[in-house]
This record gives structure tokens, sequence and C-alpha cells, in this order.
């Protein structure tokens, strides 16, 4: 792409389920302002958007959680996470949701282009089902064991634990999350996306992207494994009543999948702020649009995404998805369900008018290419030793210098002294930011500008101008003029990174626009008679007891969620199991004759929710057995099955059919029965 001429920044659309917390900032929100602040500042034409994602199971079961409607639920958190925003200082241009009427019409629109097109592959197939709750069960309202890394808890469309993408139908010993008990399969009819048509495509576009723009090295190697694993298809709706409606006649109570309509939302939230002119955004090939995200959503904005605005046709596709990994507490992983976390709201509370101290940290500890980790003790020593002890004291010690010699008026009788070291900063400052800017290397940037701080700092300190006043008032004059010059580009340069405390350095020194524009063009000079205003407080020095009590907040959720992971597993192993039965004999067990055999037919009993009748082929005969496992099984998808018999237990009447033995079932203590058998047995053959 030749210069672009105009940019599109996107930061994922948090669900508005909960509140915001300082791992999606470091993340998500911090890394994109940043880059929009410095577009903006270095004169580039660029909206940003954002907004709440509103649908999905997400919202559902936190509403359920809270005992709250859906509506009740997107209201709270989405005028919440909005207003935390703000106060925060993030630039949007647009803070949209996905409830909005426009959305819910521009994803629909999609939906219909797309499927006219024939993109869309309509299946039926069996799904797992919530019979007490009457609803399909997919995404985060069931549960399992993943299939991949064995841990528990895995939902039915991704492992948060591997990051595997999953079916439903892969977990094991799945679950429903609204009942807790093991739903039934059930068919039902969805549009899918055939992921494996377009995966020749994404793959070359991929690698492709890599020759305009590098993209970062995690991002590129979750996509290619994604690749590797193969696309499987994907299904682009649901059975659910909270959501984008489908827009066809046969689809009733079917939803657009979330992360079909999520992402759309950055086009309907475009269409929002610019209802004439969203087209130069999404359709002009000059446009740059980039995606601000986590780890966690990199196949839905890299792959995903990708295939639908691709197989749709209109729209200008990522540049880059300059994702980053994980902000951690300590090793914690920061989570919302858990209650794991520094939340935005309480941090805002808590330090009043210390937004950039925040901004600060999370910058300098962005996990840019790796999981990083937060902590209050580092939150207080950089807060202390970099934004205090180098910017606040660089700057603090320029102004009150030139109070305290000048009367706050630079003056005009000066001398000539070596200001080298402070040119070539001054110099390369531009350049060196937008290499790492440009690069979505934020930490470097920060470091890149602080460093000029640092040099001012060693200015002073070599110069002494508080000794040097003594003797030299011009050469102290000299040195303080430099100083401020100093100033006045950090008070530019910084702004990506220190919004709240860049207008208090401009208005120290008085700048005006024009100022500004000399100071980006290299022209500026701290002319004779301007009038520097009195320093006031840029950050304040924090001891322990500031941040104790967020230390101690903190331990105490990270104890909860010790021991309610103690206590899980606690229950898994001091569970009680039933004594044992009194002790029999060989002669006892010999009597015992099980036997293997495969179910050939099954059928639920009439008129009882627990039986089947199952017809057993023994080898050497038929039988039919009742059993009570209808609960845990389906009766089609029995068919074929190896299983243990008892086959001498004496037959005996249930609901008016002779059963003809028993078959084995093991339990796993949570409500799952599974069938005994050995896969290679004979029909027939006994067990000894
Ligand atoms: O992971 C999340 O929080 C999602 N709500 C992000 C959606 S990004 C986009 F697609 F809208
Ligand atoms: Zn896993």
């Amino acid at each position: 792409m030749n210069k672009p001429k105009r940019y599109l920044v996107t930061s994922a659309l948090p669900y508005s389920n909960g509140p915001l917390h300082i791992g999606h900032l470091a993340g998500v929100y911090v890394p994109a302002d940043i880059y929009v602040r410095y577009l903006r500042m270095i004169g580039e034409d660029v909206r940003f958007i954002c907004g709440s994602d509103e649908h999905g199971a997400a919202i559902t079961l936190r509403a359920k959680k809270e005992g709250i409607t859906p509506r009740e639920i997107i209201d709270k958190y989405h005028e919440m996470n909005k207003r935390n925003f703000e106060r925060f200082g993030m630039s949007f241009d647009i803070y949209h949701r996905t409830s909005d009427p426009l959305h819910h019409q521009t994803s629909a629109d999609f939906f219909t282009v797309l499927n006219n097109k024939g993109v869309f592959t309509e299946k039926e197939s069996e799904q797992y089902y919530d019979e007490e709750y009457q609803q399909f069960l997919a995404d985060r309202y069931i549960t399992g064991t993943c299939p991949k890394c064995s841990s528990e808890g895995a939902y039915g469309d991704q492992c948060e634990n591997c990051g595997s993408s999953l079916d439903p139908t892969d977990l094991i010993n799945p679950m429903s999350t609204l009942s807790g008990s093991t739903p039934v399969l059930k068919k039902t009819k969805h549009w899918y996306l055939p992921m494996g048509d377009y995966q020749e495509w994404v793959g070359n576009w991929i690698e492709a992207q890599q020759s305009k723009e590098v993209w970062k090295k995690h991002v590129v190697g979750q996509c290619r494994s994604w690749l590797t694993q193969g696309l499987n298809d994907r299904s682009m709706t649901r059975d659910l009543d909270w959501g984008v409606a489908v827009p066809l006649p046969d689809a009733e109570g079917k939803v657009l999948y979330v992360w079909l309509d999520a992402p759309i939302g950055y086009i309907s939230a475009t269409k929002a702020l610019l209802p004439d002119t969203w087209e130069q955004y999404w359709k002009d090939e000059d446009c740059k649009l980039l995606h601000f995200l986590g780890k966690d959503n990199i196949v839905f904005h890299c792959i995903i995404f990708p295939m639908i605005l691709h197989a749709h046709g209109d729209f200008v596709l990522p540049t880059n998805v300059p994702a980053c990994q994980f902000l951690n507490l300590k090793g914690y992983k920061m989570s919302t369900s858990r209650n794991l976390a520094v939340w935005l709201h309480e941090y805002l509370d808590d330090f009043p008018e210390q937004e950039d101290v925040l901004r600060y940290v999370l910058t300098v500890n962005m996990p840019e290419g790796r999981d990083t980790d937060f902590s209050w003790e580092d939150f207080k020593d950089r807060n202390n030793k970099e934004l205090v002890g180098i910017l606040g004291n660089f700057v603090n010690r320029v102004l009150v210098l030139i109070h305290k010699y000048f009367d706050g008026i630079v003056p005009a009788e000066t001398a000539d002294i070596d200001t080298t070291l402070i040119d070539d900063a001054l110099t390369n400052l531009p350049k060196e930011l937008d290499k790492w800017v440009q690069r979505y290397e934020f930490r470097k940037a920060v470091d890149v500008v602080m460093d000029v701080a640092g040099v001012g700092n060693k200015f002073l300190a070599d110069t002494e101008p508080w000794k040097l006043i003594k003797t030299d008032k011009a050469q102290t004059a000299a040195i303080l003029t430099a100083g401020l010059k100093i100033i006045a580009y950090l008070s530019v340069y910084l702004e990506p990174f220190l919004p709240f405390t860049t207008p208090k350095l401009k208005a120290f020194l008085n700048l005006t626009e024009e100022d500004i524009t000399a100071i980006k063009s290299g022209t500026f000079e701290v002319a004779a008679g301007r009038k520097i205003n009195k320093a006031s407080l840029l950050f304040k020095k924090l001891d322990d007891k500031a941040i104790a009590p967020q230390i101690a907040k903190l331990e105490a959720a990270q104890k909860a969620y010790d021991d309610s992971q103690k206590a899980e597993a606690a229950a898994a192993a001091g569970k009680t199991y039933e004594p044992l039965k009194p002790e029999i004999s060989y002669e006892d067990f010999a009597k015992l004759d099980i036997r293997t055999a495969t179910i050939l037919a099954a059928e639920k009993m009439k008129k009882t929710d627990k039986l089947l009748k199952i017809t057993l082929d023994l080898g050497f005969e038929q039988r039919t057995v009742v059993s009570g496992i209808a609960q845990h099984h389906q009766a089609e998808n029995i068919i074929g099955q190896k299983v243990l018999i008892l086959a001498n237990l004496a037959p005996r009447k249930l609901r008016g059919v002779e059963s003809q033995g028993m078959i084995l079932m093991a339990g796993d203590g949570k409500n799952n029965l599974f069938f005994v058998s050995a896969h290679d047995a004979e029909n027939g053959e006994g067990v000894s």
C-alpha cells in the first residue's frame, strides 16, 4: 500500500457483561489509543472505533447469573464501561453498541448478501440440547473437558486453557451451563461458513500481508497453527432468542453467531459516526484498516472476519492486526468471572487524577509480544522513579529555577553553551518515535520520549545552574532556556502516552497552536520574553501506605481464588464413595455370567423419562434389555455400541417389557454414565 490516505483503527468491542480491568487496557485499549493519538499528532486522517459487544452467551449467561434480563445487563455495563473509558481518557471517535438498530440492520444486510452469494452451507446436524431449559447449547452454554489439553471447563467453542477452537460435540463429558445436566443431542438447521473452502485463500492472504507490513510473530504463529490444524465449517447462526435475528423466513428462533455480528459492529459504528462518508473508510483501498485486540481474539480477526469480508467483496481488509498477549497478576490470569483483576473504575476512584500513572505503567509493561505481569510494587516504583524522579523532577526544576532567577520570563541576556546532546536528542526524537510506533512497539516508543527527559535531567546535573547562577547569569539563562525547549518537545511527543499531563506542560510554557506546529516541524525556539507559569505538581510520590490497600485487596481476591481451587480439588479428592458391600467368595463371583454384546436397536419407552428398550446381539442369541439410561444417552446414538451385559440375571418385567439381563455402566460421580466394554471383544465372549 502506498501511504494511506486515511486510517480506520478498531479496538475490540468489549462485552457489556462486566466492568473493565487493566488487562483489557494493557492488551487492547492503551496500545490502540497511543497509536491513534500518535496518528492524530502527525496530522493523519484517522477514525477510532469502539463500542459494546452486546450479544452472545457472554451476555445472556451473565444476565442469568445476576437474575436480570440481558437488556438490563447490557444497559448497565455499556454505560459503566463507556463512562470509565471516558474518565481514563480513551479518545474513541465513537463508542457504539451492537444492540443499536443500525447495527442489527447492518449485520442482517451483511448476512443477506453472503447468503444470496451462496457463501453459506445450510446443514441440519445434531447439537447438544438442554431438555430442562429447552435450549440448544452452543459456545459458553456448554462446558466439558477439552479433548486437546484435558483441562476441565472448556467451552463449546474454545478452550481457554490451550486456545483450541472446539465444537460442542468435541467436549468430553459435556455439561449444560444452564442446568448442570448432561445434554442430549437434537437436530437443528444452521448456516455454516465453509472455512475449508477459504483456507488456501486466507493462508495466502496472511503471507502476502507480511510483504507489506510485518505482523507480530505471535499473531502469525497463531494463524499458521490454525491453518495447519485445518479449518472446518463454522456455524454462523445460533438457536438463541438474544442477538441479531437471522433475516430469513425459515429461521425463526435463530440469531447470528456473535462472532459474525460483533466485527460487523466496527462497520455499523463507522456508519453511525460518519453517516455520509463511512464508505471512504471501509471501501476505499487507500484506507489502512487496523484491528487492536487481545490474543484470544486473533483467529476471529485474522482468519474468520477477513474471510467474511473477502466473501462479501465490498470491503477493505485489515493491513495489520497488532494483537497483544495477556497482562497477568503475578502469574494469575486476570478474569472477570473469578473476580481476579484490578478494575478500572476502582483505580479511577482510588487514584484520582492519576490516570497517566496507570497509562504509563501499562505501557512500559505492555504484553506486546509475550505475557507480562502487573504488580502494585512495580506500579509504585515506576511512578516514583520514572514519572516523579525523572520526568516530574526535570520539569519542576526548570520551572522553579526560571521563576527563582528570572521571575518566570525567558531572559534576553543569554550565552552560548554546548547543547549538542539536547539538539541531537530533540532532532532524533520524532524519527525514533515514528519508527517504534509504526512497528506497534509502544514500550520502545515511550522509552524514546522518556529518554529525552533523562537527557534533560543529566544536562541539569552536569551544568548545575543552581550553582552557576552565582557566577554566570547569562549561562544559567541559556541552560534553563534549553530546558524549556525540552519541556516544549515533551509536551507534544508525550501526548500519545500521557494525555492528561501534556496539556499541563503546554500550559506551563503558554504554548500556542503555532508553537506546537513549530515544534512538530523542528523550528521551535524558546524566545526571550516568553512568560512561563509556575510549576504545579505533575506526579505524586507514592509510599507503601498508598498501595497497601490495593495489595491487600488483590491478595484477598487471589486467596479466594486459590481457596476455591483447593476446595474443588479437595471435593474431588476427598469425595465420599459408597461403602464396600460385604465380601463374597470366588464361587459367588463365578456365578456372574458377564458377556460382551452389541446394541442393535434402542428406543425410548413410552411414559417414562428414564428407560430405554434395547436389543442386544450376544453372538449366540439376541436379547431385550430395559435399561435406565435414557437421561444419559439418546437411543439413536447408542446403536452399534459395544457393552457388557450381566447375562444370567433373572428376567424381570419393567413397564410390561421383559428385561433379560443388565447392561453394566460406570459413573463419574457427576451424573454421567459410561458404557463399559472392550472394543475388540467378540459378542458372546465372557469376562474373566
Ligand atoms: O473478547 C471479547 O471481549 C469480544 N467481545 C471482542 C469482540 S471484538 C469484535 F469483533 F467486536
Ligand atoms: Zn484445551
